[in-house]
């Protein structure tokens, strides 16, 4: 375990830094998927989703300060793994003595252990002045987060928070086109793989497992997709033969969607070259044959580069955003965000509605769509749109009765919910 608790902390050292998790974990691992990875993520994971609690328990429980920032980091990844997961207490810090050891601070033995061992003495009383210590440590979120969430959603801020802090589920769309959910679900429980249905095409892996070894994988009968982003393709009700825009499109989750929906012409853009091949990839293993499929590198507001002059019957925009409503999936976004990047991603969102427009038919219907929980990326955005636009009517959008959500801005909800989902948020445009 030693090993793990090592890795799993230089990973959240990189993250520090700047780097993503994934690309964190890439690199600790040296490229090479290492025997106990599945470990180091879990651990990896955890930790950056409790981190504000995590630095201040550190902090409290420092006797001096812990300059080195790697062992910091494994101070802080041991006690994730005395409140979050079922390791003995006393190998998670007997483990994490000998990591300091690995990570060549043998002199520092005794603090960790000092530090361990106070924590599981003390527990109760240092969760409760941590809490009690700053915002930051108390929901595990940056202050400036906490804050335009307390502002955009003032009746749901706690939930918010709270199911953001949670582990995600693992959550499949059974692809129509080649079996159904009840079948699939059979199919998974004769090997022993308990499943949940959610929404209309979902199904919840209970004990999440790695994906390519489920059931069906091979032969295309489902794709991962959060229940939440599952409801975006239906919202455009797509029809044989209609001419259907997918502008952000990679890595093709909601392109294969839409195909999946419906025999359409489906042209799926995306700036970045290095997603785009993610895209025919999905649709080959989910056997789609999309009768005309064009897959295109283009920035998307810009037209002018990349469109035939047809216009579209449909419109996907699934926009570039702070990814604020899916942080259970992504937990390294939350110290990656700047304050900044709110407005950043609010005019390239700007951009490709003000570029896209023009591309729809009349009566044609665009969905816009942000992963993000933030006003400015949604609920702001779609008026300043409207507000600039006349030919823009908002039609409204109902989704279940399970499904939490305020408007078009779902709530991310925990995995105690029947609609258990990331916050996305959808606005569906009609042209006039
Ligand atoms: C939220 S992701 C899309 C996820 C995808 N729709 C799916 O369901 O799998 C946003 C995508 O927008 C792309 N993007 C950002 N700016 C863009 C632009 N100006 N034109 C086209 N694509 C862009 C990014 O490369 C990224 O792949």
């Amino acid at each position: 375990m030693q090993h793990e608790q090592r890795m799993a902390a230089l990973a959240v050292c990189r993250v520090q830094d700047g780097a993503t998790l994934p690309a964190a974990l890439a690199a600790v691992a040296d490229g090479a998927p290492t025997r106990g990875y599945t470990l180091v993520a879990e651990l990896a994971y955890g930790t950056l989703r409790h981190w504000g609690r995590l630095a201040a328990l550190k902090q409290a429980l420092a006797t001096r300060p812990l300059a080195e920032p790697a062992l910091s980091a494994l101070v802080a990844v041991a006690l994730y793994q005395l409140d979050h997961t079922r390791s003995p207490a006393f190998a998670v810090v007997d483990r994490a003595v000998d990591a300091a050891v690995l990570l060549a601070r043998p002199q520092a033995k005794g603090l960790v252990n000092a530090m361990l061992r106070r924590y599981l003495r003390e527990r109760v009383a240092l969760n409760a002045e941590v809490a009690k210590a700053s915002p930051v440590a108390r929901w595990s979120y940056p202050r400036w987060w906490i804050g335009r969430v307390q502002a955009d959603h003032p009746q749901h801020w706690r939930q918010i928070l709270e199911a953001g802090n949670e582990r995600p589920p693992l959550t499949l769309r059974v692809n129509r086109r080649t079996t159904s959910r009840d079948a699939l679900a059979a199919r998974f429980a004769a090997a022993d793989i308990a499943t949940q249905a959610v929404g209309e095409v979902g199904l919840i892996v209970l004990a999440p497992q790695p994906v390519p070894a489920l059931p069906g994988f091979g032969e295309g009968a489902f794709a991962v997709q959060d229940a939440g982003a599952q409801l975006a393709a239906p919202l455009l009700r797509v029809e044989d033969g209609m001419r259907v825009l997918d502008a952000c499109a990679a890595p093709g989750g909601k392109a294969t969607h839409l195909a999946e929906l419906a025999d359409i012409d489906l042209v799926a853009v995306d700036s970045d070259a290095a997603r785009l091949p993610r895209v025919r990839e999905n649709f080959a293993r989910l056997k789609l044959d999309c009768p005309r499929l064009t897959i295109l590198e283009a920035d998307a507001a810009d037209p002018g580069d990349w469109w035939d002059g047809r216009r579209f019957d449909r419109i996907m925009i699934d926009a570039p955003c702070t990814a604020s409503g899916v942080v259970r999936r992504h937990p390294d976004g939350k110290w990656l965000r700047r304050k900044s990047d709110v407005s950043t991603f609010a005019e390239q969102q700007r951009r490709l509605l003000a570029g896209l427009w023009p591309t729809l038919k009349p009566r044609g219907m665009l969905l816009y769509a942000s992963c993000s929980v933030f006003a400015a990326e949604n609920e702001w955005q779609i008026k300043d749109f409207l507000d600039r636009n006349a030919d823009a009517l908002r039609e409204s959008i109902s989704f279940g009765a399970d499904c939490p959500h305020v408007g078009g801005q779902l709530l991310p909800s925990g995995n105690a919910a029947s609609h258990n989902q990331d916050g996305f948020f959808y606005a569906l445009l009609r042209k006039a």
